[in-house]
């Protein structure tokens, strides 16, 4: 494993082609995996997760080709024949738990597994309500291994207390393959490339926002072109704003608007955003997004905009630290059930950076503006965005950092530190 220095009083200045939509990569995978016939992914992301996502689905008799640098064929029968009953969701959440709904209502059995992180995340929450439609699907303590038998699934109503896209998805990719109408309902409104690719890809699929409602649907291929990742893109925007001279443009950004919960908050930071070509590609938005540094203050951040910008937290928590004021992140104690315990792990690495932050059950509060001391080495606790975030934190700080266990980034964003070394 490698350890990482960020460089310290280098300014960030050119442009940078943001790398593809993890979430919406293995949406692509796994839609064109079941769809009859042959789709073309284009700019599909090569991290590990999406990567897990792949594999599995050739462990299921799909045939995927990878054609070139940029594209992908998925020929398939619309039908899954397993060559193999265990198959292994390596670091991905999304992947075990998208999966769950695919298997649950399928002819075989199988048992999804995965490494020591994604085997003590929460599956309860998609383990309960697929047992509601008749999936027989069972876990030890709710934890991967997560055993699937075949079963014939009936549609229900189902209202979530979280909004987590990925629970919705596992029900919405359920009821796929269930008798009648399948319905859930989330808190607020999370990020909802299910929805839109389903529809893309001609499911029998309604959404007004909060309540989807789903039939048993043949989905059609497609030519699909994943756009960039805005919370790999947040990792840039971040440094911009905090890196003084700092001016770049990073193009072909994913702005679905479940997703810019980041740009919102820079927004309401006083950060210097602007969002240059918008267009829709395969039913997402697209744009170039331009960020200069600038002073920042600090703001709230709780309810509803919590699930627009989930992952980007960590990432947050060091824009605050350089913004004037107290910021409060509250209603995200999910991140307790991420990757590793983001609320945790931050807050004791940045503490040891210099900040001034504090945990809460469900956030972390952060006084600033705090010039970071450095000087130390801090962990990623096998966790690709806090590895990012500390890259981040590092970029500013008066004493070098290095940071141990920096690999992990290629669960996500193998092509990070390339591209961060392209704007020195
Ligand atoms: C994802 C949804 C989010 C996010 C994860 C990817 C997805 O998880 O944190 O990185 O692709 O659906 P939750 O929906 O569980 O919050």
């Amino acid at each position: 494993m490698k350890n990482v220095t960020p460089a310290i009083n280098q300014n960030l200045k050119g442009s940078i082609i943001i790398p593809s939509d993890k979430s919406i990569s293995h949406r692509a995978l796994m839609f064109a995996s079941l769809a009859e016939g042959k789709s073309v992914i284009r700019n599909c992301s090569k991290a590990k997760d999406p990567m897990s996502t792949l594999s599995i689905f050739r462990d299921l008799g799909v045939d995927i080709q990878n054609i070139d640098e940029n594209t992908i064929i998925v020929n398939s029968t619309g039908k899954l024949k397993p060559l193999n009953d265990v198959l292994d969701c390596g670091n991905s959440g999304t992947t075990m738990r998208l999966m769950c709904g695919i298997l649950a209502g399928q002819p075989f059995s199988s048992t999804l597994v995965g490494d020591e992180s994604l085997s003590k995340r929460p599956m309860k929450r998609v383990i309960e309500p697929l047992s509601l439609m008749g999936a027989k699907i069972s876990a030890i303590n709710n934890c991967a291994p997560i055993q699937i038998d075949s079963a014939q699934l009936v549609g229900i109503e189902y209202s979530s207390s979280i909004a987590s896209a990925q629970v919705k998805s596992c029900m919405l990719l359920a009821g796929l393959h269930a008798e009648g109408e399948t319905v859930y309902k989330e808190p607020y409104l999370s990020r909802n490339h299910t929805e839109l690719m389903l529809e893309y890809m001609n499911a029998d699929i309604f959404s007004d926002g909060v309540i989807t409602k789903i039939r048993p649907s043949i989905l059609e291929p497609r030519e699909i072109s994943v756009v960039g990742d805005i919370s790999s893109a947040a990792f840039f925007m971040a440094a911009a704003s905090i890196v003084p001279n700092s001016d770049v443009v990073l193009k072909n950004v994913g702005l679905n608007p479940t997703r810019t919960g980041i740009l919102e908050v820079l927004k309401k930071m006083g950060g210097n955003i602007e969002i240059l070509d918008e267009q829709v590609v395969s039913g997402e938005l697209v744009g170039d997004v331009r960020v200069k540094y600038s002073e920042l203050k600090a703001c709230t951040i709780e309810g509803e905009i919590i699930p627009k910008l989930i992952d980007e937290l960590p990432v947050i928590a060091v824009l605050a630290t350089q913004a004037e004021g107290t910021t409060i992140i509250k209603d995200a104690e999910d991140l307790r059930n991420k990757e590793t315990d983001r609320i945790s792990a931050i807050v004791n690495e940045l503490k040891k950076v210099g900040a001034d932050i504090t945990a809460t059950e469900d956030g972390f509060i952060i006084n600033g503006k705090t010039s970071l001391n450095g000087g130390v080495e801090v962990d990623t606790y096998h966790d690709h965005r806090l590895a990012m975030s500390l890259y981040v934190a590092g970029l500013i700080c008066k004493k070098e950092i290095l940071i141990r266990e920096f690999d992990w980034v290629d669960i996500s964003f193998p092509e990070f530190e390339t591209l961060m070394n392209s704007l020195m």
